[in-house]
């Protein structure tokens, strides 16, 4: 079959988006562009078209902007599609973000009291958790993550982004992977870490050999982490190796004097240095005072609970995955307070009017769809006085800000922190108070 030959285009950039693209216009038609600034003028490649927009991939250009940040920190910027700012100078993507954020707040109506200045942390090597898919290409097994605008898996042999541990034994995995008998029955692994141990996840579609298995095992004892397989959902995760010790890794929290417990799967924040502001400076903004009653809604394994548990709290947490709920109750109990945190399984966009008792404090820290339907009923407790919302979402965030100003509560404070430094991600937290 003849193969379609590929577009190219030359374009003047205007602006750039949300996903971290330059906007232009070719020939009447939109045109979002990767490594791509305004003001620059690129050549570029036509590589997907949606919904009548092209999506394209430019050429560094010979003269770039001023903000252009060249070369990028990581050799496989862009065609590897882990990361969307990185040709961006550090100091203007946290001014992107948080552009963004104050632009959607301001398009909603809400008008901040306060904006906090940007929060940010180490730029590499912040990922403790990923998932990386493979990909067999005659004889050579691709390990990465995906390309930009497509479903392939990037041809890369380190990564600026992922956690040091798993960095270094990138090529390693590699190596292992495509030493395996039936390579092909293994489509991603994921990656998660704690503070001192870090874990492989390796899915298979069918069981693997046990010289596959020895292969997987051998890999594991080279590279120092531990090493889990995943046959079918993530109920089926268990290690390799059963007499691997615990099944756990673990982070501190050493502000608040807490070690937390969790399962490579299990739903932990990626990035453990600006974790550690945001649950600093949630916890703080929020100052409910010994023997208040908080509400942790989407709590995962605990993450805020603990900490506000240990100020002197009433906390109740509730969250969907009854895996996060177990290891809330675990760490409540590790840590010794289990007088001050109770936790439960609820669908928090689901729950009948009364499941949650009325507290006078919530934390939210809702998926990307944002607090959903009940966030008007939990507004109207009257005791309610302040909200610490913490978003990955600034569209659901402001949505959800309108409503609770239109309920008579004022954004006092609101800042971005930055979790995934050179991706489009933008994390918020938000401090809302009654009004009056
Ligand atoms: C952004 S995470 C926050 C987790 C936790 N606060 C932390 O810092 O680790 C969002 C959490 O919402 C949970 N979740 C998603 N949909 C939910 C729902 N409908 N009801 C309750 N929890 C839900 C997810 O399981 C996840 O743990």
């Amino acid at each position: 079959m003849a193969r379609r030959r590929v577009r190219e285009i030359d374009v003047v950039i205007e602006t750039l988006d949300t996903d971290g693209l330059g906007s232009a216009t070719y020939e009447d038609r939109d045109v979002r562009v990767r490594n791509a600034l305004p003001g620059e003028s690129v050549h570029a490649r036509v590589l997907k078209r949606r919904r009548g927009i092209w999506y394209a991939q430019a050429d560094t250009p010979e003269v770039g902007a001023l903000d252009r940040q060249a070369p990028p920190p990581c050799a496989f910027f862009p065609r590897c599609g882990g990361c969307a700012l990185q040709h961006l100078a550090y100091d203007v993507q946290l001014k992107h973000k948080e552009g963004r954020l104050l632009r959607v707040l301001e398009q909603a109506g809400v008008r901040p009291q306060k904006v906090r200045l940007p929060v940010a942390g180490p730029r590499l090597h912040y990922r403790y958790k990923a998932r990386l898919g493979c990909r067999l290409l005659g004889s050579e097994l691709l390990v990465g993550f995906r390309e930009a605008f497509s479903s392939r898996v990037s041809r890369m042999d380190s990564c600026q982004t992922l956690a040091l541990p798993f960095a270094r034994n990138l090529p390693l995995l590699q190596e292992a992977l495509a030493g395996l008998e039936q390579p092909h029955l293994v489509p991603q692994v994921e990656l998660a870490a704690g503070d001192t141990e870090f874990a492989y996840v390796v899915r298979h579609l069918q069981p693997l050999t046990e010289a596959d298995r020895a292969r997987l095992l051998c890999f594991a004892r080279n590279s120092g982490g531990r090493l889990y397989l995943q046959p079918e959902g993530y109920d089926s995760v268990h290690p390799l190796d059963p007499d691997d010790g615990s099944d756990y890794l673990a982070y501190s929290n050493l502000d608040f004097g807490l070690r937390y417990q969790f399962r490579p799967t299990d739903f932990t924040q990626v990035n453990p240095y600006m974790n550690r502001s945001l649950v600093r400076n949630a916890v703080l903004a929020l100052d409910p005072p010994a023997g208040a009653n908080v509400a942790d809604l989407f709590c995962g394994i605990g993450n805020f609970s603990l900490p506000l548990a240990r100020l002197g709290a009433r906390v109740h947490g509730y969250e969907a995955a009854s895996a996060s709920i177990e290891r809330a109750q675990l760490n409540t109990s590790l840590n010794g307070l289990t007088n001050q945190a109770q936790f439960q399984v609820v669908d928090l966009y689901h729950a009948e009017g009364g499941t949650l008792p009325e507290v006078e404090f919530l934390l939210l820290d809702p998926p990307r769809s944002g607090a959903g339907p009940n966030l008007r009923q939990w507004a109207a407790w009257p005791r309610l006085e302040r909200i610490a919302y913490v978003s990955c979402s600034p569209d659901t965030f402001a949505e959800d800000a309108r409503v609770l100003q239109q309920l008579g509560f004022e954004l006092v404070e609101v800042g971005i922190y930055d979790m995934f430094p050179h991706t489009a991600h933008v994390e918020t937290l938000g401090v809302f108070q009654r009004r009056g």
